[in-house]
């Protein structure tokens, strides 16, 4: 895939220029709100001024890193903050093409549009490998296409777009592959609050020099705009990638890192409960809706996005914008994740306005 501007702002652009109301089911932003603990941590650190003010330690708060060290049960060394995980995700992948010989990067296909363009990026080689029906790669398929040339595969569980969790034998698998050829596994576990099976299983279950996870509070606590996330590495590749991201990002912002720790302390299991209960109601809403429209669609397993088939409707670029003007829906064309899913639409399910816009895809179609 090319190296270019990702098509979400171009989608998201064209909807806000429509001359009509429109669903926006583009972006990845939650809509049901941050926990307390943000605004409280947010309000309180305004105050403090002062020394709280400057330059935080560049791999994050000192509170911060201990307590993802803890939750996650693993030495804080191995920790880094980082801007988003998307700049997580950077880390781990620039560390495995530095570190082994191979230059290939396995991904996905359909693929989270930014990991190719980060491969191209780093200089590495993409090689795609075709996820299954249920959307997982198929650790059989990821071996047949591993080689002397593979530095990294990057995996995402619970997966954009296509809503599947990967169970323990195949990360287990997956973990292994990456060992036996001398490359690094990353597991993009952003998604991992939203996981309605309960079957996820997080990489660092499995003790590996050879796996680096990252995170991100930007969807567990509904502040993509605060860009904290974090990567966990293996002891012997964290400092290179503490290098990388100092000389990158100097550090990741302070007030930001602050409200995540308040929230951390504050937050308890029915904020996640009651996030992915409503993802549940809102799946169930529009997957109903798109059965009267005679569409094919996933029923995601986490995250939150419905991938979805319309009747000699491609989701195409072109489709996708009439799909805005005509039926006042927004949603991603299938094509900006990769070649399989071409003839697909994605649809974030982030908005208060899912029946709404539920009920105009399955008029508009039924008209067809
Ligand atoms: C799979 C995946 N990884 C990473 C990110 C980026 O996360 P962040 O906002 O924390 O950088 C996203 C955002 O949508 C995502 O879907």
């Amino acid at each position: 895939m090319e190296y270019e501007e990702p098509l979400f702002f171009t989608m998201m652009q064209y909807a806000d220029a429509a001359d009509r109301d429109v669903v926006d089911m583009v972006s990845g932003n939650p809509d049901w709100g941050a926990p307390e603990g943000i605004s409280d941590g947010l309000h309180d650190y305004a105050d403090a001024g002062g020394e709280a003010f400057q330059y935080p330690p560049s791999d994050g708060l000192r509170e911060l890193r201990e307590r993802i060290a803890t939750r996650r049960g693993v030495d804080g060394e191995r920790v880094i903050v980082t801007n988003g995980g998307g700049m997580a995700n950077t880390l781990g992948m620039a560390r495995a093409l530095e570190r082994f010989d191979g230059s290939e990067v396995l991904l996905a296909d359909p693929v989270y549009p930014y990991y190719p363009g980060k491969t191209e990026m780093l200089g590495g080689v993409q090689r795609f490998v075709p996820a299954d029906d249920e959307g997982r790669l198929d650790p059989a398929d990821v071996r047949a296409a591993a080689s002397d040339e593979t530095a990294c595969i990057v995996i995402n569980t619970p997966n954009n777009p296509t809503g599947t969790v990967y169970r323990e034998d195949a990360m287990r698998e997956l973990v292994a592959i990456a060992e036996e050829h001398d490359a690094m596994l990353v597991s993009d576990e952003v998604y991992d609050h939203f996981d309605f099976t309960g079957a996820f299983t997080s990489a660092l279950s499995f003790d590996s020099e050879h796996a680096v996870v990252t995170n991100s509070f930007s969807k567990t606590y509904a502040i993509t705009g605060f860009r904290v996330g974090y990567a966990i590495l293996p002891r012997r590749d964290a400092p290179a990638a503490r290098t990388r991201n100092m000389l990158t990002n100097v550090a990741t912002s302070r007030p930001a890192q602050a409200a995540v720790v308040r929230a951390l302390e504050t937050t308890d299991a029915s904020y996640h409960e009651a996030n992915r209960e409503r993802l549940r109601e809102r799946v169930e809403t529009f997957t109903a809706a798109l059965d009267r429209a005679g569409a094919e669609y996933t029923t995601p397993e986490g995250a939150f996005y419905v991938l979805a088939r319309f009747p000699d409707y491609p989701g195409t670029m072109a489709n996708a914008k009439r799909l805005i003007d005509e039926a006042g829906v927004a949603g991603m064309p299938g094509e900006a994740f990769g070649e399989s899913r071409g003839d697909w639409l994605r649809f974030a399910l982030v908005t208060p306005h899912v029946e709404t816009a539920a009920e105009r895809l399955a008029a508009y179609f039924e008209r067809q």
